[in-house]
Protein backbone atom coordinates (compact mmCIF):
# COMPACT_ATOMS: atom_id res chain seq x y z
CA UNK A 1 0.00 0.00 0.00
CA UNK A 2 1.41 3.21 -0.84
CA UNK A 3 0.50 6.10 1.68
CA UNK A 4 0.68 9.38 -0.19
CA UNK A 5 0.09 13.06 1.16
CA UNK A 6 0.41 15.22 -1.96
CA UNK A 7 -1.43 15.72 -4.96
CA UNK A 8 1.23 14.75 -7.06
CA UNK A 9 1.93 11.67 -5.57
CA UNK A 10 -0.83 10.71 -5.83
CA UNK A 11 -0.99 11.21 -9.53
CA UNK A 12 2.14 9.43 -9.29
CA UNK A 13 1.00 6.64 -7.44
CA UNK A 14 -2.58 6.25 -9.70
CA UNK A 15 -0.15 5.63 -12.65
CA UNK A 16 0.78 2.38 -11.03
CA UNK A 17 -2.62 0.91 -10.69
CA UNK A 18 -4.27 -0.71 -13.53
CA UNK A 19 -8.03 -1.58 -14.22
CA UNK A 20 -11.16 -0.18 -12.83
CA UNK A 21 -10.86 2.11 -9.48
CA UNK A 22 -13.14 2.34 -6.71
CA UNK A 23 -12.77 4.91 -3.93
CA UNK A 24 -14.00 5.68 -0.34
CA UNK A 25 -13.34 8.85 0.97
CA UNK A 26 -13.22 9.66 4.93
CA UNK A 27 -12.59 11.19 7.99
CA UNK A 28 -10.62 8.82 9.22
CA UNK A 29 -10.78 7.22 13.12
CA UNK A 30 -11.35 4.08 11.15
CA UNK A 31 -14.46 1.25 12.19
CA UNK A 32 -16.41 -1.32 10.84
CA UNK A 33 -18.34 0.52 9.03
CA UNK A 34 -15.72 2.24 6.98
CA UNK A 35 -14.21 -1.09 6.50
CA UNK A 36 -17.33 -2.25 5.33
CA UNK A 37 -17.41 0.47 2.18
CA UNK A 38 -13.65 -0.40 1.84
CA UNK A 39 -14.28 -4.36 1.62
CA UNK A 40 -17.29 -3.51 -0.70
CA UNK A 41 -14.68 -1.31 -2.92
CA UNK A 42 -12.42 -4.41 -2.95
CA UNK A 43 -14.85 -6.92 -4.61
CA UNK A 44 -16.25 -4.57 -7.47
CA UNK A 45 -13.03 -2.80 -8.07
CA UNK A 46 -9.51 -4.41 -9.03
CA UNK A 47 -7.86 -1.24 -6.95
CA UNK A 48 -9.14 0.98 -3.49
CA UNK A 49 -8.05 4.27 -3.14
CA UNK A 50 -9.13 5.52 0.35
CA UNK A 51 -8.79 9.17 1.42
CA UNK A 52 -8.59 10.31 5.04
CA UNK A 53 -9.12 14.01 5.33
CA UNK A 54 -11.20 15.83 8.46
CA UNK A 55 -12.87 18.54 6.02
CA UNK A 56 -12.75 21.95 7.73
CA UNK A 57 -15.32 23.36 5.32
CA UNK A 58 -18.07 20.69 6.58
CA UNK A 59 -17.60 21.48 10.32
CA UNK A 60 -19.58 24.82 11.68
CA UNK A 61 -18.22 27.32 13.94
CA UNK A 62 -17.89 25.83 17.40
CA UNK A 63 -18.37 21.87 16.35
CA UNK A 64 -15.62 19.50 17.34
CA UNK A 65 -12.96 20.04 14.06
CA UNK A 66 -10.41 20.48 16.84
CA UNK A 67 -11.18 17.59 18.85
CA UNK A 68 -12.34 15.45 15.95
CA UNK A 69 -10.84 11.80 16.47
CA UNK A 70 -7.65 11.37 14.96
CA UNK A 71 -5.68 7.88 14.74
CA UNK A 72 -3.57 7.92 11.84
CA UNK A 73 -1.18 4.76 12.76
CA UNK A 74 -4.04 3.07 13.76
CA UNK A 75 -5.99 4.18 10.21
CA UNK A 76 -3.00 3.13 7.90
CA UNK A 77 -2.83 -0.29 9.49
CA UNK A 78 -6.56 -0.84 9.03
CA UNK A 79 -6.24 0.04 5.32
CA UNK A 80 -3.04 -1.97 5.02
CA UNK A 81 -5.07 -5.30 6.14
CA UNK A 82 -7.85 -4.47 4.32
CA UNK A 83 -5.77 -4.46 0.70
CA UNK A 84 -6.19 -0.80 0.33
CA UNK A 85 -3.65 0.02 -2.51
CA UNK A 86 -2.93 3.96 -1.94
CA UNK A 87 -3.90 5.73 1.20
CA UNK A 88 -4.37 9.50 0.49
CA UNK A 89 -3.63 11.45 3.58
CA UNK A 90 -3.58 14.84 2.55
CA UNK A 91 -3.44 18.52 4.67
CA UNK A 92 -5.56 21.17 4.31
CA UNK A 93 -2.74 22.85 1.76
CA UNK A 94 -2.94 20.28 -0.77
CA UNK A 95 -6.85 20.41 -0.59
CA UNK A 96 -7.83 23.99 -0.21
CA UNK A 97 -6.78 27.33 -1.96
CA UNK A 98 -6.80 31.01 -0.63
CA UNK A 99 -10.06 32.21 -2.82
CA UNK A 100 -11.97 29.28 -3.52
CA UNK A 101 -14.76 28.60 -5.92
CA UNK A 102 -17.82 27.70 -3.75
CA UNK A 103 -20.03 24.87 -4.21
CA UNK A 104 -23.73 25.09 -2.91
CA UNK A 105 -26.09 22.53 -1.67
CA UNK A 106 -29.50 22.47 -3.08
CA UNK A 107 -31.83 25.28 -1.41
CA UNK A 108 -33.82 22.51 0.20
CA UNK A 109 -32.50 19.25 0.36
CA UNK A 110 -29.55 20.56 1.35
CA UNK A 111 -31.08 22.66 4.48
CA UNK A 112 -33.70 20.16 5.77
CA UNK A 113 -33.02 17.92 8.56
CA UNK A 114 -29.23 18.11 8.93
CA UNK A 115 -28.60 20.69 6.87
CA UNK A 116 -31.53 22.92 8.97
CA UNK A 117 -29.62 21.77 12.49
CA UNK A 118 -26.04 22.42 10.78
CA UNK A 119 -26.35 25.01 7.92
CA UNK A 120 -23.43 25.07 5.65
CA UNK A 121 -22.61 21.87 6.40
CA UNK A 122 -23.74 20.56 2.87
CA UNK A 123 -21.51 23.10 1.36
CA UNK A 124 -18.31 21.82 2.80
CA UNK A 125 -19.62 18.46 2.28
CA UNK A 126 -19.93 18.90 -1.14
CA UNK A 127 -16.70 20.89 -1.92
CA UNK A 128 -14.48 18.19 -0.80
CA UNK A 129 -16.42 15.01 -2.20
CA UNK A 130 -16.24 17.16 -5.59
CA UNK A 131 -12.78 17.51 -5.33
CA UNK A 132 -11.76 14.35 -3.95
CA UNK A 133 -13.92 12.01 -6.56
CA UNK A 134 -12.03 14.25 -9.27
CA UNK A 135 -8.55 13.22 -8.01
CA UNK A 136 -9.52 10.01 -7.35
CA UNK A 137 -10.26 9.31 -11.28
CA UNK A 138 -12.49 6.28 -9.90
CA UNK A 139 -15.32 4.90 -11.39
CA UNK A 140 -17.40 4.03 -8.66
CA UNK A 141 -17.32 6.04 -5.24
CA UNK A 142 -18.55 4.05 -1.90
CA UNK A 143 -20.76 6.09 0.59
CA UNK A 144 -22.32 4.73 3.69
CA UNK A 145 -26.57 4.63 4.53
CA UNK A 146 -25.98 6.46 7.40
CA UNK A 147 -25.47 9.34 5.77
CA UNK A 148 -28.53 9.35 4.09
CA UNK A 149 -28.83 13.12 3.52
CA UNK A 150 -25.09 13.13 2.66
CA UNK A 151 -25.37 10.52 0.07
CA UNK A 152 -28.80 11.88 -1.49
CA UNK A 153 -26.91 15.03 -1.93
CA UNK A 154 -23.67 13.20 -3.75
CA UNK A 155 -25.42 11.22 -5.68
CA UNK A 156 -27.61 14.18 -6.85
CA UNK A 157 -24.42 16.28 -7.14
CA UNK A 158 -22.57 13.61 -9.49
CA UNK A 159 -25.99 13.64 -11.45
CA UNK A 160 -26.00 17.66 -11.51
CA UNK A 161 -22.39 18.17 -13.21
CA UNK A 162 -22.43 15.12 -15.83
CA UNK A 163 -20.20 13.45 -13.74
CA UNK A 164 -19.00 9.49 -14.89
CA UNK A 165 -18.57 8.31 -11.45
CA UNK A 166 -20.92 6.08 -9.65
CA UNK A 167 -22.12 6.55 -6.41
CA UNK A 168 -22.61 3.33 -4.70
CA UNK A 169 -25.04 3.21 -1.69
CA UNK A 170 -23.60 1.01 1.39
CA UNK A 171 -25.69 -0.63 4.52
CA UNK A 172 -25.34 0.62 7.50
CA UNK A 173 -22.88 -1.47 9.94
CA UNK A 174 -24.10 -1.68 13.93
CA UNK A 175 -22.07 -2.94 16.85
CA UNK A 176 -23.78 -5.81 18.66
CA UNK A 177 -26.73 -3.89 20.57
CA UNK A 178 -27.77 -2.08 17.24
CA UNK A 179 -25.86 1.58 17.72
CA UNK A 180 -24.84 2.72 14.62
CA UNK A 181 -20.87 2.27 14.40
CA UNK A 182 -19.31 6.10 14.30
CA UNK A 183 -16.60 7.88 14.62
CA UNK A 184 -17.73 10.01 17.26
CA UNK A 185 -19.58 7.08 19.35
CA UNK A 186 -15.73 7.29 21.25
CA UNK A 187 -17.37 10.31 22.88
CA UNK A 188 -19.29 8.34 24.66
CA UNK A 189 -19.19 6.81 28.33
CA UNK A 190 -20.57 2.98 29.30
CA UNK A 191 -24.09 4.81 30.33
CA UNK A 192 -24.44 7.24 27.60
CA UNK A 193 -23.49 4.61 24.91
CA UNK A 194 -26.86 2.69 26.79
CA UNK A 195 -29.07 5.42 26.19
CA UNK A 196 -27.47 6.00 22.41
CA UNK A 197 -29.47 2.61 21.62
CA UNK A 198 -32.84 4.84 22.17
CA UNK A 199 -31.74 5.65 18.46
CA UNK A 200 -31.70 2.48 16.73
CA UNK A 201 -34.45 1.24 19.15
CA UNK A 202 -36.67 3.84 17.70
CA UNK A 203 -36.21 2.58 14.47
CA UNK A 204 -36.97 -0.90 15.68
CA UNK A 205 -40.26 0.29 17.05
CA UNK A 206 -40.93 1.91 13.94
CA UNK A 207 -40.37 -1.23 12.13
CA UNK A 208 -42.88 -3.18 14.25
CA UNK A 209 -45.55 -0.70 13.41
CA UNK A 210 -44.95 -1.15 9.84
CA UNK A 211 -44.98 -4.54 9.85
CA UNK A 212 -48.25 -4.52 11.65
CA UNK A 213 -50.03 -2.52 8.78
CA UNK A 214 -49.43 0.95 10.67
CA UNK A 215 -48.64 3.25 7.80
CA UNK A 216 -49.96 6.77 9.13
CA UNK A 217 -46.42 8.61 9.90
CA UNK A 218 -47.24 11.00 12.64
CA UNK A 219 -48.59 7.55 14.66
CA UNK A 220 -45.14 6.23 13.85
CA UNK A 221 -43.21 9.78 14.79
CA UNK A 222 -44.77 9.70 18.20
CA UNK A 223 -44.10 6.01 18.50
CA UNK A 224 -40.54 7.15 17.85
CA UNK A 225 -40.24 9.87 20.01
CA UNK A 226 -41.71 7.89 23.04
CA UNK A 227 -38.13 5.47 22.87
CA UNK A 228 -35.95 8.91 22.41
CA UNK A 229 -37.20 10.14 25.46
CA UNK A 230 -33.84 8.40 26.84
CA UNK A 231 -31.99 10.34 24.64
CA UNK A 232 -30.88 13.96 26.14
CA UNK A 233 -32.22 16.15 23.29
CA UNK A 234 -33.88 14.95 19.86
CA UNK A 235 -33.40 17.19 17.01
CA UNK A 236 -35.56 15.79 14.50
CA UNK A 237 -37.43 12.55 13.75
CA UNK A 238 -38.47 12.60 10.07
CA UNK A 239 -39.93 10.40 7.65
CA UNK A 240 -39.31 11.18 4.10
CA UNK A 241 -39.50 9.61 0.81
CA UNK A 242 -35.98 8.57 -1.36
CA UNK A 243 -36.42 12.02 -3.32
CA UNK A 244 -36.17 13.73 0.95
CA UNK A 245 -39.88 14.66 0.67
CA UNK A 246 -41.95 14.24 3.71
CA UNK A 247 -44.40 11.72 3.57
CA UNK A 248 -47.82 11.09 5.47
CA UNK A 249 -48.07 7.32 4.67
CA UNK A 250 -45.03 5.15 4.67
CA UNK A 251 -44.63 3.67 1.16
CA UNK A 252 -42.98 0.48 1.05
CA UNK A 253 -39.37 0.68 -0.68
CA UNK A 254 -39.41 4.27 -0.85
CA UNK A 255 -38.99 5.45 2.87
CA UNK A 256 -36.56 6.88 4.73
CA UNK A 257 -36.91 6.83 8.90
CA UNK A 258 -34.62 9.41 9.99
CA UNK A 259 -33.85 10.36 13.53
CA UNK A 260 -31.15 12.93 15.04
CA UNK A 261 -30.73 13.74 18.83
CA UNK A 262 -28.05 14.67 21.79
CA UNK A 263 -26.43 11.70 23.74
CA UNK A 264 -24.17 13.22 26.06
CA UNK A 265 -21.55 15.55 24.20
CA UNK A 266 -22.47 14.29 20.48
CA UNK A 267 -24.96 14.43 17.71
CA UNK A 268 -25.91 11.09 17.16
CA UNK A 269 -27.66 10.27 13.58
CA UNK A 270 -29.13 6.98 12.60
CA UNK A 271 -32.54 5.92 9.94
CA UNK A 272 -33.58 2.68 8.22
CA UNK A 273 -34.53 2.66 5.03
CA UNK A 274 -38.08 0.73 3.98
P1 LIG B 1 -16.91 9.77 7.68
O1 LIG B 1 -17.85 10.19 8.75
O2 LIG B 1 -15.53 9.34 8.06
O3 LIG B 1 -17.60 8.62 6.87
C1 LIG B 1 -17.01 8.09 5.71
C2 LIG B 1 -18.01 7.15 5.04
O4 LIG B 1 -18.27 6.05 5.92
C3 LIG B 1 -19.36 7.84 4.75
O5 LIG B 1 -19.81 7.45 3.47
C4 LIG B 1 -20.25 7.31 5.85
O6 LIG B 1 -21.61 7.28 5.51
C5 LIG B 1 -19.68 5.90 6.02
N1 LIG B 1 -20.05 5.35 7.33
C6 LIG B 1 -19.84 5.89 8.55
N2 LIG B 1 -20.36 5.11 9.52
C7 LIG B 1 -20.93 4.05 8.90
C8 LIG B 1 -21.65 2.89 9.35
N3 LIG B 1 -21.89 2.68 10.63
N4 LIG B 1 -22.08 2.02 8.41
C9 LIG B 1 -21.86 2.24 7.09
N5 LIG B 1 -21.18 3.30 6.60
C10 LIG B 1 -20.73 4.20 7.49
O7 LIG B 1 -18.87 11.09 5.85
C11 LIG B 1 -17.75 11.57 5.94
O8 LIG B 1 -16.72 10.97 6.62
C12 LIG B 1 -17.38 12.87 5.26
O9 LIG B 1 -18.51 13.70 5.18
C13 LIG B 1 -16.78 12.68 3.83
C14 LIG B 1 -17.77 12.01 2.88
C15 LIG B 1 -15.48 11.86 3.90
C16 LIG B 1 -16.43 14.07 3.23
O10 LIG B 1 -15.57 14.77 4.06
Amino acid sequence: MRVVRTIDALQEAKKNLSGSIGFVPTMGALHKGHLSLIQQAKKENECVIVSIFVNPTQFLEGEDLESYPRKEEADIKICELAGVDVLFMPNVDQIYEKDELSMGAPAIRGYILEGEKRPGHFDGMLQVVMKLLNLSGAQKAYFGKKDAQQLALVTQMAKTYFMEVQIVPCDIIRDENGLALSSRNVYLNDEEKYRALSLSKSLKRATKYIMSGELDTEVIKSEMLEVLKEADMVEYVAIVDREFNNLKKIEIGNTILLVAARVGKPRLIDNLWI
